[in-house]
This record gives C-alpha cells, sequence and structure tokens, in this order.
C-alpha cells in the first residue's frame, strides 16, 4: 500500500485537550480529589500535569511553531465556577485571554464545555445522576457563551458522555466510584437531556448576541465492535449488543432526541437535530466473545494494549452519518506510545483512510498536543506529540509533531517513508 496521499479539500489539522488533564494547579474538582485520594494507578497527582495554566502563552506559540491550525480546547467548570452560583472573574478572563491569543495566532479554537471533571460540589450534590441538576450545568454554560461571545462559535457540550458514564458508575474506575448498570444508563439519559437543552440555548443565546455561525455538537467515542468468531451466533449478538448499549441507543438520543430502551427521555423532548456537526473520538476496535471488552491476540497494539486499527475510523464514522449526514470533524484521534516510535504511522494510516474515503471529514485533531495526565494511567501514559518532562516542564516536539507538521505543510503525504 503506498503511504502517499493528499488531503482532503479545504481539511484542517490540529490537536485537542482537556484542561484538567493539562493545567495543573489545585482547581476543586472531582478529579482533583480522586487523585488526592491516591486512585491514579502510577501515583502522579492531576496537580502537577502540564501546568498549562501557566504555561498556556509558552504552548500556544508553539502550536504555531508546529502550523496547527485548530486547537480544540476544554474550559475547566470547577475553576470558573469554584462554588455554587460563585463565578471567578479572573478564570473567566484567562480563558478569554488564552483563546484571543490563538485566534490572534490563526488557530481557531473549539471549545469543550464538559469533559469528565466536575467541581466538587456539583459532583457532591449528585452530579448528572439527579436530573434537576441539569439548570446547574446549563447555568455555568450560558455564562461561558455569553462570556466567549464573538470569541467562539463552535462548542462541545460534553465529551464521551458513555465513557464518563461507564466509568464513574458501572466500573467505578473513574469517580464518584458507583458500580451500577442502572446507574450507568441513567446517567447517559441525564446527560442526553443536558446536551440536548444546552445545544438549544447555545443557539438561541448568540442568535441574540447576533451571530448566525453557531456550531454545536457532542464528542462521541465510538469504537468498532467486532465478534471474535464471525461464524459463531453468540460472539455476533453480543458484539451487537455491546455496540448497542456502548454507543449505539446514546447516539441516537444525543444526535435526535430519539430515546430507545435502556435510555429514557426524563425531560419529554422533542425529537429533532441535536448537533451541527459529527463529532468523533475514535481510537480502537473491542473484539468481543461476551457482554465484555477484548483485543483480538494477534492485532498491532499500543502500550496500553489498545488495538491500532485505521480502517475503524471511516467504519465508526459511517454509522454516524447515517443517523445524521453531515460534515465529519475528528474530534480525537491518537495513541499512547511512550517511546513515540510508531505514532507518525498511526497519525499517517489514520489520516489516509480518512483522504481517501467519501464521507465528508473535514477536521482532525489529533490527541494529544502534549503528553498529559491520562486520568487514571496518570503521567504514564504518553499520548502527545510534544513530550513533557514533568520535573522541568519542558516541551520538546517529538518525531511524531514533526511529522504532523509536515502533513499540514504539504497538504499530504508526499513522501513513502519509514516512520
Ligand atoms: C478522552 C481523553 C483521553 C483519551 C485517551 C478519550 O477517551 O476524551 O480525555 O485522554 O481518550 O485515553
Amino acid at each position: 500500500m503506498s503511504d502517499t496521499f493528499s488531503l482532503k479539500e479545504n481539511f484542517l489539522i490540529g490537536t485537542a485537550s482537556a484542561a484538567a488533564q493539562i493545567e495543573g494547579g489545585d482547581a476543586l474538582s472531582n478529579w482533583t480529589d480522586w487523585s488526592d485520594k491516591g486512585f491514579i494507578k502510577d501515583g502522579s497527582s492531576i496537580r502537577r500535569a502540564n501546568d498549562h495554566y501557566n504555561r498556556w502563552k509558552e504552548d500556544a506559540d508553539l502550536m504555531r511553531q508546529m502550523g496547527l491550525q485548530l486547537c480544540r480546547l476544554g474550559l475547566e467548570w470547577a475553576r470558573i465556577e469554584p462554588q455554587p452560583g460563585k463565578f471567578d472573574d479572573e478564570a473567566i478572563s484567562h480563558y478569554k485571554q488564552e483563546i484571543e491569543y490563538l485566534i490572534s495566532l490563526g488557530i481557531k479554537p473549539l471549545v469543550t464545555l464538559h469533559h469528565f471533571s466536575n467541581p466538587q460540589w456539583f459532583e457532591e450534590w449528585g452530579a448528572f445522576e439527579k436530573q434537576d441538576n441539569i439548570p446547574l450545568f446549563l447555568r455555568y454554560v450560558d455564562r461561558m457563551v455569553r462570556e466567549l461571545g464573538p470569541l467562539v462559535n463552535e462548542y462541545i457540550t460534553i465529551n464521551e458522555p458513555n465513557v464518563y458514564a461507564m466509568m464513574g458508575y458501572y466500573t467505578g474506575e473513574f469517580p464518584p466510584g458507583k458500580k451500577s448498570m442502572p446507574k450507568m444508563f441513567h446517567v447517559m439519559s441525564v446527560m442526553a437531556a443536558a446536551h440536548i437543552i444546552a445545544y438549544r440555548r447555545i443557539h438561541r443565546q448568540r442568535e441574540k448576541m447576533g451571530f448566525t455561525d453557531t456550531k454545536v455538537s457532542f464528542a462521541n467515542h465510538v469504537r468498532v465492535f467486532e465478534p471474535k468468531d464471525p461464524k459463531n451466533p453468540l460472539h455476533k449478538s453480543f458484539a451487537r449488543q455491546s455496540e448497542y448499549l456502548f454507543q449505539g441507543a446514546m447516539s441516537k438520543a444525543f444526535m435526535k432526541g430519539e430515546f430507545k430502551l435502556p435510555l429514557r427521555n426524563l425531560c419529554h423532548l422533542k425529537k429533532g437535530e441535536y448537533i451541527d456537526f459529527i463529532a468523533v473520538n475514535y481510537y480502537t476496535r473491542s473484539t468481543v466473545s461476551s457482554l465484555a471488552d477484548g483485543t483480538r491476540e494477534d492485532a498491532p497494539k499500543n502500550d496500553l494494549g489498545w488495538e491500532i486499527y485505521p480502517q475503524g475510523i471511516e467504519e465508526v464514522s459511517k454509522k454516524l452519518y447515517e443517523i445524521l449526514p453531515m460534515e465529519i470533524y475528528i474530534t480525537e484521534n491518537g495513541t499512547c506510545d511512550n517511546n513515540d516510535s510508531f505514532r507518525s504511522r498511526y497519525i499517517c494510516d489514520h489520516l489516509r483512510v480518512i483522504s481517501e474515503s467519501a464521507l465528508p471529514f473535514t477536521r482532525y485533531y489529533h490527541w494529544c498536543f502534549c503528553d498529559n495526565f491520562e486520568w487514571l494511567e496518570g503521567e504514564s501514559a504518553r499520548f502527545g506529540i510534544v513530550h513533557i518532562d514533568y520535573e522541568t516542564q519542558k516541551r520538546t516536539i517529538k518525531k511524531s509533531g514533526e511529522f504532523l507538521t509536515d502533513v499540514i505543510k504539504n497538504n499530504g503525504v508526499t513522501e513513502e517513508k519509514q516512520y
């Protein structure tokens, strides 16, 4: 297979990150609490991370130097509203400044309003386990959309609600550490309602401010589910069920307000279109022989044991496109490669599939700009195209970072190379 390919016309490339994973510091969040309680496998603390809260300018300059065109960044709600109803003006102007600076460098921001972390007070009040808490999320959303006004026209309401609900309420590995399948589906249902109402309000609010260019979606974590033995009817049925329960039911609820069991339409929302673009977070394929995740033994894997399956990026996107045909942003795609030995190849293969696909892919946000605090794995799982020395916080562009810069510069991959 040839490595060379050209990007689609007007295709843009950048990186994605989440505030809690890069900022460092003492945000009063559920993840600071989880980290303080010692749940991080390598014993590192989210309080260190990349010190991005202080080094944001240096990071933005580095993005510019690398030719990145896009930046998906998160806001840390716990900093913005550290106590219920008490908004921190300094934190708000911090984010405004950062976003203004990115724009001044020619880098287009896409803002994530919720990416796994909650203010600790919201967590203690039951977070998205309680339907009555939806207005609290909306109050924060309203405030930030108003504050960011003309600076930001593109929002992700919620990042990966299925991962948040599964890890926090079913496997219990993320805060609040609960283990109940009905709770997991309830949280997904509450989050779907929160997304749909936020979608409408962001549009309404920006319209009132005179803007007509608003684009809102949620970042959908989607996997390929394949039966371990394609001839085994049980494996096939488990693959179908896993896919439906993990992402299928949820995608329809979030995208179209179509709620099917085990999800419920708690707020009696009308069916409609509740995204303006399809936002795909794609990492891997699961091989299924029961109602649990598995990986093919002979598959190429990353340093966390996740299968590397580039073709999957098109397969998952196609399924979402069939639900609602809209332009597709890859809002996350990346891999844990601690020595940066196969990341360039990974990027090349996924971008080739995107470029050769008939689907309307328009953007690619690589996860992640720099190595960062990888939730449970802490500092020991490296996903960045920029290396972080956690002791000194020195940033060094990796080979894969140089590779991505070349792809942008050459509008594709122009030479056959060994990556
Ligand atoms: C999440 C990121 C995470 C990445 C790699 C995604 O599921 O949105 O926060 O770091 O995967 O695990």
